[in-house]
């Protein structure tokens, strides 16, 4: 075996192993972040995060078959019926949301009302776009405080457009893709820096697609890089290649990559933002870094060349091999999460060096490409 695989067999059976134990704790609950080593339950099914705790029992119950995990998966999905039904609180993040849940269980057993949920979920986002300023509008009013939501748009929206991209396959409707690839565009513009690296928000003028102003969001400033933003940008860029094969998309999702890669630190665990004051206090983000090494799996999977493969493939090991050897909690019972060190909002001070479910999901989804790669190249 490629000696920089070896230890992969061994972090996934200790990922299957946790979350059998930790599954009974969370069970049917809606985790987000972790105090103390035990995770929050969102109480809102319309929170962005409901879908990742589903979405990483699944992850694991189609490679070890472990029936309990499948049960809570299907449960979570269905009480997320009353948002898509109440219609009022859904907002951009439906892609994180029925993407890895009932596309999921849709694509696994051809569930006919997952389908349904996905379908819908999809037509709520379609809806999101302003024609205007051809950008998905990312909240509603009260879901900030900080500007009118009217006209916001961030960078996060990336990972959710291949529910669109999906649908458009679905009902062979080109009207969601075109949506998609117009989001996708406007993000390059207005979102893309030259240097490859990403503002997290922009407000435009929703009448006639201005743009008004920046906004730093999660990250440090409005010219900051917030690393996880940039995740988002790496992996939905990659995402929206491979759903359309249009270039520029693959070469944004490079463009990105590569200021990613090139600012890590030596454990190849980014900051929370780099651009952030650094010091030895200084919070890493290892929700950044599972979103980005599962999205760079991914664009060494799409280009072509031999050499960009091996060399896109090696930084994402290496992301990962950092955060297994450093964050993941394995033997320890005292923490629920599989990785620490995750920054939720350090602006806010709000889930700071703790367990973030969606880095938990990030961090399984890759490694599950790694258990893959391993599968493929053994029967080459
Ligand atoms: N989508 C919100 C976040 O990344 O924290």
């Amino acid at each position: 075996m490629d000696r920089k695989l070896m230890w992969v067999d061994k972090a996934w059976s200790d990922i299957f192993t946790k979350v059998k134990k930790t599954s009974k704790d969370i069970s049917v609950d809606f985790p987000s972040m972790t105090s103390e080593g035990v995770y929050c339950n969102t109480h809102a099914p319309w929170a962005w995060v409901v879908g990742f705790w589903p979405g990483l029992l699944w992850l694991l119950y189609e490679k070890e078959n472990y029936l309990p995990f499948k049960e809570i998966a299907i449960d979570r999905e269905s009480k997320m019926d009353g948002p898509l039904d109440e219609y009022v609180n859904i907002h951009h993040d439906v892609g994180f949301m029925w993407q890895l849940t009932s596309i999921k269980q849709y694509e696994l057993f051809d569930n006919h009302q997952s389908r349904i949920r996905a379908l819908r979920a999809a037509s709520h986002l379609a809806s999101r776009f302003n024609i205007n300023g051809r950008f998905i509008t990312a909240w509603n009013k009260n879901d900030v405080s900080a500007a009118d939501p009217k006209g916001l748009s961030i960078i996060d929206s990336m990972m959710n457009l291949p529910l669109l991209y999906w649908a458009a396959e679905q009902l062979d409707a080109p009207r969601f893709k075109l949506i998609a690839m117009a989001h996708a565009d406007t993000v390059l513009k207005e979102f893309v820096r030259e240097d490859g690296s990403v503002r997290h928000m922009v407000e435009f003028d929703y009448l006639n697609g201005d743009v008004i102003s920046y906004y730093g969001g999660q990250g440090y400033n409005e010219d900051s890089a917030w690393s996880r933003g940039a995740s988002w940008a790496i992996h939905g860029f990659a995402l929206s290649y491979k759903y359309t094969g249009e270039s520029r998309y693959l070469e944004a999702a490079l463009r990105t990559a590569n200021f990613f890669i090139d600012q890590l630190p030596e454990d190849s665990v980014p900051h929370w933002d780099f651009r952030a004051p650094l010091d030895e206090n200084t919070p890493r983000d290892t929700s950044a870094a599972a979103c980005a090494a599962s999205g760079i799996l991914l664009i060494a999977e799409l280009v072509e060349d031999q050499d960009l493969k091996e060399h896109y493939f090696t930084a994402a090991v290496n992301i990962l091999k950092g955060l297994n050897d450093k964050y993941a909690t394995y033997g320890d019972d005292n923490e629920q999460g599989i990785l620490t060190g995750g920054a939720f909002n350090c602006p806010k001070k709000l889930g700071v060096n703790c367990s973030l479910i969606y880095g938990d999901y990030y961090f399984v989804e890759a490694m599950s490409k790694l258990v893959d790669k391993i599968k493929e190249r053994s029967t080459h």
